[in-house]
């Protein structure tokens, strides 16, 4: 591991054996720390070649157990998003390419910090199961085209311990590390398309266009030549996705955007990653043909049956989704209004992401109970015109108390200017 260091800092190129060394030899605790977190701040200064980073990329995914989705017929599709607050994506995305005939078996995560989890969300509905097991979820996704659970096997025993050395060692923006975390995680998961969503932006871990779309070339290339079908989309997240921030605030909003009565950013994203997922498994010539099948499931109803079929086969009840009323609802709710008047020109999407884990929505640490009914739902957004005392948003909070504080902090993430303000483009790119 010393000579393996020296190489490194010295600009050298690693073989693939010495990788493998590394990373087999870290997992099973053989190789400390320390010595892995001079690499991994090496690897941050020096880089790696693409030979590199997917021989990296490969000795992460080889260090647990991989997911064998073959006894699913059919191409199975999967979706990462590098992480935003209130993106509720994969609860709209999912349901609608399933009901175009694409395999969704879906391994979720739960949310930690600012960003919250499609598991938690999931669990909104009352009885939902994400504990099936391999066989259940299996048996779903060929009866029903679509399930999501929590991880069940020991997927990338290494990236958990190398992701927490990053984390407190300075090492989490080296765009080759991402791109073996993300991707050795999303390639043991089994699907053979995959579509990325990367935040660009404040509240995202890539602030600038440039980083995000040197990320998404990194994902993409080493998704293509570890031999599966990838794109990624490239979206901003200098505000919060669509409306709503909390669990069950944000299951209402995608129901919503199922039922053809939400629009705007969310239906445009899922549209967008869709359309990717459609041409990329060659189920639609081009992303004109997909954006109407697509729209289609929305418009017949078939993208909301396949959510009610989904929560239905995990113990949850369909009705649930077309009636609404029994998913966990805040007792208190507080609007909280302008205290000034002008244009809405940016909102702190991280901060308003940190309110609703204060207000009990989300993790600080990964054993906290959360609360899936509180959360925040904003009026308005960038570019919208707000005169004095008029409603920016409504707090859901579990009290008086909670909710008066979560308003002051909320009122201070809203910047206003005098002057109209352009909405940014929210696709930035496709790659
Ligand atoms: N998400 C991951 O899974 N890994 C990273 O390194 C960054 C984001």
């Amino acid at each position: 591991m010393t000579d393996l260091l020296a190489k490194k800092r010295d600009g050298g190129e690693l073989t693939t054996e010495e990788i493998d060394f590394m990373i087999q030899g870290y997992t099973r605790g053989e190789i400390a720390d320390y010595q892995m977190s001079a690499m991994c701040m090496a690897i941050l200064l020096r880089g790696m070649s693409d030979r590199e980073t997917l021989d990296l990329t490969m000795s992460m995914m080889h260090s647990g157990e991989t997911v064998d989705l073959s006894p699913i017929a059919g191409i199975k599709a999967d979706k990462h998003s590098t992480g935003g607050v209130g993106d509720k994506t994969s609860l709209i995305l999912c349901p609608m390419v399933a009901a175009c005939g694409l395999k969704i078996a879906k391994m979720s995560g739960r949310g930690l910090g600012h960003t919250g989890g499609t598991l938690d969300k999931l669990e909104s509905f009352p009885g939902f199961n994400i504990s099936i097991g391999e066989e259940r979820f299996i048996e779903n996704v060929n009866r029903i085209g679509i399930s999501l659970i929590g991880q069940t096997a020991d997927i990338d025993p290494a990236d958990k311990k190398l992701y927490a050395l990053r984390d407190v060692t300075g090492t989490v923006p080296s765009i080759p590390l991402i791109v073996s975390s993300i991707m050795s995680k999303k390639l043991a998961s089994g699907a053979d398309v995959i579509v990325l969503d990367v935040k660009c932006g404040s509240g995202a871990f890539m602030k600038t266009e440039e980083q995000a779309l040197e990320l998404a070339r990194g994902l993409t290339r080493i998704g293509r030549l570890a031999g599966r079908k990838c794109a990624a989309v490239i979206t901003d997240m200098d505000q919060p996705l669509g409306r709503a921030v909390g669990n069950a605030l944000e299951v209402k909003e995608a129901i919503s955007v199922l039922k053809g009565e939400t629009k705007g950013d969310l239906l445009e994203l899922c549209l967008t990653l869709g359309s990717c997922m459609l041409t990329e498994a060659g189920c639609e010539e081009n992303a004109e043909s997909a954006r109407k099948r697509l729209l289609q499931t929305i418009e017949s109803g078939a993208a909301l049956e396949k959510l009610s079929e989904l929560v239905a086969a995990q113990d949850g009840e369909a009705r649930d989704v077309f009636d609404t009323s029994r998913l966990p609802l805040a007792p208190v709710q507080l609007d909280v209004c302008s205290e000034e008047a002008g244009f809405v020109r940016h909102i702190e999407a991280e901060q308003v992401g940190l309110i609703s884990m204060h207000l009990g929505g989300g993790r600080a640490a990964k054993e906290d109970v959360i609360d899936l009914s509180v959360g925040l739902m904003l009026d308005k957004k960038v570019g919208d015109r707000v005169e004095k005392g008029e409603r920016l948003a409504v707090i859901h909070a579990p009290s008086a108390g909670k909710a008066e504080e979560a308003a002051a902090l909320l009122r201070a993430c809203y910047r206003l200017s005098d002057t109209p303000v352009e909405r940014p483009p929210f696709i930035k790119a496709i790659v």
